[in-house]
């Protein structure tokens, strides 16, 4: 699946995701701490998000991540996905700006989405929801959880990328990182 199908099936599924029966996403979300390592990990790709005006940052961290991927096995207990959403900076008219290279340009940090995956997680959310062993957590620009995110939405939009693709859209730019 490409980024691209990824992203348009990812909207068709954020209306289904008021759906699904509440669950505890919050607890799990608590087990997710903020990675304050992040940036040493791999930055596999960037994302220009012309819907929300984001210039966006993905790390995976460990590097065995990367190897797995190519492999095509299971991502390993304890791998970390990083987003780093960015302002994209913006003309008079309140639009994009593009680089050289026609790609968005970073401003401030606006907030972190963080996935992790370790033996043993995610038994307790029902099959319609879990996604394998990963926890979902956001963060604000302050590192601190953000407690109005829904984090059972994050369940529920990456639940179709199913085992496959191991729920990560970015799934073919982690196997492509250098
Ligand atoms: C409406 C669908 C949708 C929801 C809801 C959603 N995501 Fe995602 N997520 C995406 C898409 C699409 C990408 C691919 C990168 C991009 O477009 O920014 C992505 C990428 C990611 C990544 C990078 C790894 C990957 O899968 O490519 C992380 C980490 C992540 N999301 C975490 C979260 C967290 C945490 C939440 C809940 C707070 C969440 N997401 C909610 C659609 C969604």
């Amino acid at each position: 699946m490409t980024l691209r199908t990824s992203i348009a099936a990812a909207t068709a599924c954020a209306a289904l995701a008021t759906a699904f029966a509440a669950v505890s996403a919050r607890a799990g979300g608590d087990l997710v701490a903020f990675p304050e390592n992040y940036a040493t990990g791999v930055l596999y790709t960037t994302v220009d998000r012309a819907d929300n005006k984001q210039y966006r940052e993905l790390y995976v961290s460990p590097r065995t991540a990367v190897e797995a991927a190519k492999k095509g096995e299971p991502l390993p207990s304890g791998t970390v996905l990083t987003l780093v959403q960015y302002a994209a900076k913006l003309d008079a008219q309140g639009n994009p700006e593009k680089d050289a290279n026609g790609r968005f340009i970073k401003t401030n940090i606006i907030a972190y989405t963080v996935m992790e995956k370790r033996t043993g997680w995610g038994k307790e959310y029902p099959d319609n929801i879990r996604n394998g062993e990963w926890e979902y957590q956001a963060f604000k620009a302050d590192k601190t959880p953000n407690t109005a995110a829904n984090l059972t939405a994050c369940f529920t939009c990456h639940k179709p990328l199913d085992a496959r693709l191991d729920f990560v859209f970015s799934y073919d730019k982690l196997k492509a990182a250098p």
